[in-house]
């Protein structure tokens, strides 16, 4: 297949089409269970009628309004999000992707603290614009385009000590991710973020937690810090929160203040973005999705771990948010689950990542570990 768009992506040999639910199709008719789902993005699944109609209904009425005015929609979904978060999380700002919440929050620290640096965690992934890149671990995305941002640091991942001994004066703040996804799929330790939370607020460093993909159910809590015990400063969505629609978030507490003409975004906050995370925020409350997100992720994994498989070097799993890790490359496995009808994508190093949409059926799960079991028996 050969197209005009610029070459950054390495691309897969079918077409998608379109899609229902856990399912998608190709421009061939062959059906596929989607495990992908768009990068954690599609989190009611394809083809949903209530996002298509409140979509619809939001086109209709108003696309685009801008920032220098209030808009119900924006405002409504403001509402929510904070609803949702602890009260000290009491304000949102709109953006359009995870890498463009990360810049934000980057700026917000910087702004807040006086302060330049910041500490990451290796294996991190952050996103790929100037900020975010800096903020990202592995070498392959940062070398060509250095130099990055200044006063990035990287500590190992779940290891307080190594944290501690790279902040300094200059810390505005730790961002780091609950469940490291691009990285392989590692969930942080309960103990190593509640000793750094506690570290951080001691020492008034702010901590910003990344959940751009655990957030919005994706691992068992509308927020993966409720399970942590912690209350981060500044929280950054994206993905799944629009269900397909472009939209990022950054919740901050009152540590951050506003700085009206110092940041902004044209599209961010848009009513028809807003319309879609509302929808999205509705539907899986509605639906009780995020209670069986837990449910549905053990499943699979215990259906994954009930055989005993040589090549599979470890599990990893947060929700739905599930990582395989072989003894060998994982692409050629990814390839072979394709051929069998399963999307899946790959992360770290040898590592199948599924990130099916939260509505994804049991029966899908349990044929998507069937063929994973057959793919890996080889
Ligand atoms: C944890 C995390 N942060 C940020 C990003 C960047 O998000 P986007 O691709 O929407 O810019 C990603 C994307 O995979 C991510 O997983």
């Amino acid at each position: 297949m050969k197209s005009s768009e610029f070459e950054v992506y390495t691309r897969r040999d079918i077409e998608i089409v379109s899609g229902t639910g856990a399912r998608v199709k190709d421009s061939r008719g062959r059906e596929y269970i989607d495990c992908i789902g768009g990068i954690g993005v599609a989190s009611l699944g394809h083809g949903n009628r209530i996002l298509a109609h409140a979509l619809k209904k939001q086109a209709e009425k108003i696309i685009s309004v801008s920032n220098h005015f209030y808009n119900d929609k924006r405002t409504e979904l403001a509402e929510k999000l904070t609803g949702l978060a602890p009260d000290s999380l009491n304000r949102v700002f709109f953006c359009n992707s995870g890498t463009e919440s990360i810049e934000a929050a980057i700026k917000f620290a910087r702004y807040a603290t006086k302060k330049h640096g910041f500490v990451c965690a290796e294996r991190s992934f952050h996103g790929r614009t100037m900020g975010a890149l800096s903020a990202t671990f592995k070498e392959k995305y940062r070398e060509p385009f250095k130099p990055l941002v200044p006063g990035f640091d990287f500590a190992e991942y779940n290891n307080f000590e190594s944290f501690k001994s790279k902040i300094n004066q200059d810390t505005a703040a730790v961002i780091i991710e609950l469940v490291q996804g691009e990285g392989g799929i590692y969930p942080a330790d309960k103990t190593f973020i509640k000793n750094l939370s506690m570290f951080c607020r001691e020492n008034n460093i702010l901590i910003i937690i990344d959940e751009v993909q655990t957030g919005v159910g994706r691992t068992g809590t509308f927020f993966t810090f409720e399970q942590y015990g912690i209350v981060p400063d500044i929280v950054t969505l994206a993905k799944g929160l629009g269900g397909g629609v472009p939209i990022g978030a950054v919740l901050v507490s009152d540590k951050i203040p506003g700085m009206p003409g110092r940041h902004g975004s044209t599209f961010g906050g848009n009513p028809f973005s807003c319309a879609a995370a509302v929808t999205v925020i509705d539907y899986i409350k509605k639906e009780s999705l995020i209670k069986k997100v837990s449910e549905k992720g053990d499943r699979f994994v215990s259906l994954i771990k009930k055989n005993t498989l040589s090549s599979v070097k470890e599990i990893r799993h947060l929700g739905l948010m599930v990582g395989v890790e072989l003894f060998c490359d994982a692409s050629e496995a990814v390839n072979k689950m394709q051929e069998m009808g399963v999307l899946a994508i790959t992360a770290g190093e040898n590592t199948i990542r599924f990130l099916p949409p939260l509505v994804i059926e049991y029966a899908d799960l349990e044929k998507v570990a069937q063929v994973l079991t057959e793919v890996l028996r080889y």
